[in-house]
């Protein structure tokens, strides 16, 4: 135990001795059913597994100065799961939300959320825009909860808006461009992530943040999430640290 919290330490002076620390780090949090199987447990017992590793990730990232961390947490595809399933996830969000808030808040971490959380029931949507209505004046990590998210239905959302835009003559076609387009998107006041996470190793973005991760860098670990310990995180973050980033460019 006192030689992991050492190494621990290591990790991050290293980390915070080198100049690049990523503003942004988004996580595709995957393998909760994975390691529940392989304990003979119900996939909601590697979800609830999976809250423990979300609240030791956003402690890590807040002690780093990160300042923005997208989690995704439920795709507009996930509601296509079983309904036990999909149900026991909500329950462990809104619980998550109503217990945690208040140490968040002492955090200094403002919570916000990407996706269409209209889709929820009025009940739910309020935990969460009450949640954010306390955080919202805080300024140290920015949690985002990718929630009833999709990357192509945030894209088609942004060119609805745009055409509706142009429609009325607020924008000029001319004038659209990757800075105006990304303005449209739920993430406008976001950076682009520098750095994604997937856990559980599957080699895909699964409609995650489609528009945004252009010029991210990727990171894939065959851990599974309820196993990503803030080692993994530390580790994740000093690979990113060595890449050179040329954004198409030549350095
Ligand atoms: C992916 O594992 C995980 C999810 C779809 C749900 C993630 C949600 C949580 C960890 C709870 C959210 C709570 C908060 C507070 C953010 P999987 O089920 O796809 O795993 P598998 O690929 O091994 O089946």
């Amino acid at each position: 135990m006192q030689k992991l919290r050492k190494e621990v330490e290591k990790f991050k002076k290293k980390i915070l001795e080198n100049k690049n620390l990523p503003q942004h780090i988004a996580i595709i949090m995957d393998g909760n059913g994975r390691w529940a199987k392989k304990r003979g447990l119900p996939r909601i017992a590697g979800h609830k597994a999976g809250v423990k590793t979300v609240k030791r990730i956003v402690k890590a990232a807040g002690e780093l100065n990160i300042k923005f961390l997208t989690l995704f947490t439920f795709s507009t595809e996930n509601w296509r799961r079983p309904k036990k399933e999909v149900s026991a996830i909500m329950g462990l969000l809104y619980k998550t939300t109503k217990k945690e808030i208040d140490e968040l808040y002492q955090n200094n971490v403002r919570l916000i959320t990407t996706g269409r959380i209209d889709g929820f029931s009025p009940r739910r949507k309020e935990i969460l825009e009450k949640a954010m209505e306390k955080t919202k004046n805080n300024t140290g990590l920015t949690l985002n909860l990718a929630l009833n998210y999709s990357g192509r239905v945030e894209i088609l959302d942004a060119v609805r808006k745009i055409i509706k835009d142009l429609k009325k003559g607020k924008i000029d076609e001319e004038k659209i461009d990757s800075k105006l387009f990304s303005s449209y998107l739920y993430t406008k006041d976001l950076p682009d992530p520098d750095l994604l996470i997937r856990t559980s190793g599957e080699l895909r973005l699964s409609n995650f943040l489609l528009w945004q991760t252009s010029y991210t860098e990727l990171y894939i670990t065959d851990v599974l999430w309820p196993d990503f310990s803030v080692s993994d995180f530390h580790q994740a973050i000093l690979d990113y640290q060595k890449r050179e980033r040329r954004f198409g460019g030549v350095g």
